[in-house]
């Protein structure tokens, strides 16, 4: 049964406040991620079920603009949806965020073996390791599906055990370099100063993992599973940013007319000049 959450409540409430072979550059370009889609059907939580849906009618028309605000809704949730924004605010937005180091149309090509042109439903996930923040701005969106899914990886790992949280921290995830300095390893999750950091690729983690690695990824999946995600179906104008080390992403399948258009931002944030990848 869904559940819904009035969207203007929720942002209300919060504004006080090795590898697997044929990986493409941007690990979403994988015909390997696909296959792993269709052939293990790693994705029951995709039947949506329990999905909490942002009821976006809500805050139509609604500008919301101020980055201290936006900010701060970043910190506290993770994301953070603002309705109806023109590409002028889009790059107001952009520049109050940081720097946006890689852009990418994301949109349904025929027959596109490609996943983020696909029409495929896509498995939580983060984006490459180094944009701190992903900013989707929607140009069309498609009359059936389509809707984009949100779940807090910092919240799931925190209510971990110690043991697996342990582990965790020391599974490495492949990832394509794009970037110079980049290593092609991260792990899942790391700490610094006491600040969580995830890199979650999870089908490129190694088939032979050892026991308590494999243990513990087993846990944090069955945790995502069970969490209810976020459920945000974009339209023409809006916009959806992400802090890309805590929140993890997917989008549920394409269907209907499939003329969904979204401009994605990789940013990386002023505290990040200088930081090695
Ligand atoms: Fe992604």
């Amino acid at each position: 049964m869904a559940q819904f959450v009035n969207i203007r409540h929720f942002f209300i409430r919060r504004k006080k406040s090795r590898p697997p072979a044929g990986l493409g550059k941007n690990p979403e370009n994988s015909d390997n991620f696909g296959d792993k889609i269709r052939g293990k059907q790693i994705f029951p939580h995709f039947l949506g079920f329990y999905s909490i849906i942002l009821q976006t009618p809500d805050f139509i028309g609604e500008k919301w603009r101020n980055p201290i605000k936006i900010r701060a809704a970043l910190k506290d949730n993770g994301f953070v949806f603002v309705a109806k924004q023109s590409p002028s605010d889009v790059a107001a937005l952009l520049d109050s965020l940081g720097e946006v180091i890689y852009t990418t149309d994301v949109r349904v090509k025929s027959a596109s073996k490609v996943l983020v042109t696909s029409s495929c439903a896509l498995d939580f996930h983060t984006d490459h390791h180094l944009p701190k923040w992903i900013l989707w701005h929607c140009i069309e969106q498609t009359d059936d599906g389509g809707e984009t899914i949100l779940v807090d990886a910092a919240k799931i790992y925190r209510n971990l055990d110690g043991a697996h949280k342990s582990a965790l921290s020391e599974i490495m995830l492949f990832e394509h370099k794009m970037f110079g300095g980049d290593r092609g390893y991260y792990p899942l999750v790391a700490e610094k100063d006491g600040v969580l950091r995830f890199y979650y690729f999870f089908w490129t983690a190694r088939e032979n993992l050892p026991e308590a690695q494999k243990s513990a990824l087993s846990a944090f999946r069955s945790a995502l599973v069970a969490e209810p995600p976020v459920k945000i179906k974009l339209g023409k104008g809006d916009v959806i940013i992400v802090d890309n080390h805590r929140i993890l992403h997917g989008r549920c399948e394409i269907k209907g007319t499939r003329n969904r258009f979204l401009k994605r931002f990789w940013v990386q944030c002023h505290q990040q000049k200088g930081e090695t990848t």
